[in-house]
């Protein structure tokens, strides 16, 4: 049995989920319902990433403190999250008193480590709200193209790149005045000093596209990385720095330990097992493109420095797009994870999202026509149906007992035989080719099937054993159907698991048939989706 721990990344508590979180989400859960499902002890925790201006500037403008601004938007990723049946064991907020222990502990290894050199840096400055301004509140006009009210540090009219300090006329978005510049002491974590262990590491955890990646980073030198930020700051006050904070990127990934270290407190979990040096435990985030530097430069140096252990792997996925478009508000192709729940069953989104996915870093689309067609082509037309055409007989005239003999042992024999490339592409995040393999195995049974034709044996005698014995093998087939798709469908897989009067399904299941067994009355176990019920989520 392995051990092993999961993290989707925490999500920032200024605003609702939408679907590129879920994306990640879904892809952490399947992954984890797979291992769970496989016999082993895999622990998947997340929670919320209180911390950062954002965050306080959000609070201010709805005249509610930080505190319960995060609090409320937990609460609400939370419910979204049970809404697409993620299965957290944990999650947790960054702005918890574990987090706060882990961080100064993390810290004070750093100041051991002689890991934090100070410098005194020129930052843009608000002087009517007093702050610092990080580069996102700064606009102005673009030094290039001169296109007015661009970002402080790309143009989206030219794609320019710069720094604040370039941009023509540039106010401050919180009071509309120009910034003045101020220095300011600032810690910096020496990431330079971990390149040559970066470097190893990378190659053994990471995917091809991403080590590229990082080569082109170390390429241009790893520079020593600013982690302090200066009062006013929604965040941990640095020990014995008064008015300094640590960076949000900090204690962001701190947070997965302590999230850990939370759900210790309920369950009885050796933490400190996960993360010495040389864990036999598997660590694994699963995150997106954007935030690639964060996982596989800062945190693995952060840890090394600490003397902890560093992720087994990190597991980079691409963006959702829609319809070919990157999601974005004006387009209307920004899709609340809430929105969704109100017009769609989660399992949609689910299958038609592992029928896309594998272990690259390309984005993955989300085109409604083509969402349609396969839910209703694969869970509806070809798996459930195999329940629904069969059930009936059973029920009807052999009082819902399935035969005590497998008729076509060959069939059966597919099932165990796939069993091993499936788990495979589950375990390699393969999982398009999971689907495909299972739905290969549902084309067999159908065309089994279809061939024997049960109903026309059953208009001449109701009571032939030849009908118990074909529905017997398609209700068989179904359940391996049911067992390989229970990571992406786990409702479906627990209705069918009573309708079939089985307890809880687990991998080895698929060696052994179900004969000589009561099953229950069929109820309908998915509805095919109505092109008009997607009404205003389709943009
Ligand atoms: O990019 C983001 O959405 C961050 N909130 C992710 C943090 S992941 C981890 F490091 F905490
Ligand atoms: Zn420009």
């Amino acid at each position: 049995m392995r051990k092993i721990l999961v993290t989707s990344a925490l999500v920032y508590a200024n605003g609702p989920l939408h679907l590129g979180h879920i994306l990640e989400q879904i892809q952490t859960d399947i992954w984890v319902r797979f291992q769970k499902l496989q016999g082993h002890d895999c622990l998947y925790i997340c929670g919320d990433d209180a911390h950062g201006t954002p965050i306080m500037i959000s609070a201010q403008k709805q005249n509610i403190s930080p505190e319960q601004l995060i609090a409320e938007t937990k609460t609400s990723h939370e419910k979204d999250s049970a809404g697409f049946l993620i299965s957290f064991d944990n999650y947790y907020t960054t702005h918890s008193p574990e987090n706060l222990e882990l961080t100064k502990k993390v810290y004070e290894s750093l100041l051991k480590n002689d890991d934090i050199e100070t410098k005194t840096i020129n930052q843009a400055f608000d002087e009517d709200a007093k702050m610092f301004l990080p580069d996102r509140y700064i606009k102005g006009t673009c030094p290039r193209c001169n296109t007015p009210d661009q970002n402080g540090d790309n143009c989206e009219n030219c794609g320019a790149t710069y720094s604040p300090t370039d941009l023509i006329n540039p106010i401050s978005t919180i009071s509309g005045k120009p910034p003045t510049q101020k220095s300011s002491e600032h810690y910096f974590f020496r990431l330079d000093k971990y390149t040559s262990i970066l470097q190893a590491w990378g190659k053994e955890s990471l995917q091809p596209e991403i080590v590229n990646k990082l080569n082109e980073w170390f390429e241009q030198g790893l520079k020593p990385w600013d982690i302090s930020r200066d009062a006013p700051y929604f965040g941990f006050e640095i020990p014995n720095k008064p008015g300094k904070y640590f960076y949000v990127w900090l204690d962001a990934p701190i947070g997965y330990m302590a999230s850990l270290q939370n759900l210790s407190a309920q369950r009885k979990i050796d933490v400190d097992a996960y993360w010495q040096p040389n864990s036999p435990t598997e660590l694994y985030h699963f995150v997106g493109k954007d935030i690639i530097y964060f996982h596989a430069l800062f945190w693995p140096a952060i840890l090394e420095s600490a003397k902890l252990r560093k992720p087994t792997a990190i597991f980079t996925h691409g963006y959702l797009t829609i319809n070919g478009q990157k999601m974005s508000k004006s387009r209307g192709t920004f899709i609340l994870a809430s929105d969704y729940l109100k017009y769609l069953n989660p399992e949609y989104l689910r299958y038609y999202l592992a029928a896309k996915l594998n272990s690259g870093i390309d984005d993955i689309d989300l085109n409604f026509d083509d969402f349609v067609k396969r839910n209703n082509s694969d869970l509806v037309g070809k798996v459930v149906n195999i329940a629904s055409r069969l059930a009936g007989f059973i029920n009807k005239n052999f009082d819902g007992m399935l035969a005590p003999t497998l008729a076509v042992p060959e069939l059966f024999a597919e099932g165990p035989k796939l069993a091993e490339k499936i788990s495979e592409a589950y375990e390699t995040r393969a999982f398009s080719n999971a689907v495909r393999l299972i739905m290969q195995l549902a084309d067999l049974t159908n065309k089994y099937i279809d061939s024997q034709k049960p109903w026309n044996l059953a208009k001449q005698n109701p009571n032939d054993p030849a009908v118990q014995n074909i529905c017997t093998m398609g209700i068989n087939m179904y359940r391996l159907l049911i067992l390989f798709l229970k990571p992406i469908l786990p409702v479906l897989a627990v209705n069918s698991e009573a309708f079939l009067q089985i307890s809880p399904l687990t991998w080895e299941d698929h060696k052994i048939p179900l004969l000589n067994h009561k099953i229950s009355e069929f109820k309908p176990l998915i509805q095919r989706i109505e092109p008009k019920t997607i009404g205003p989520l389709r943009p």
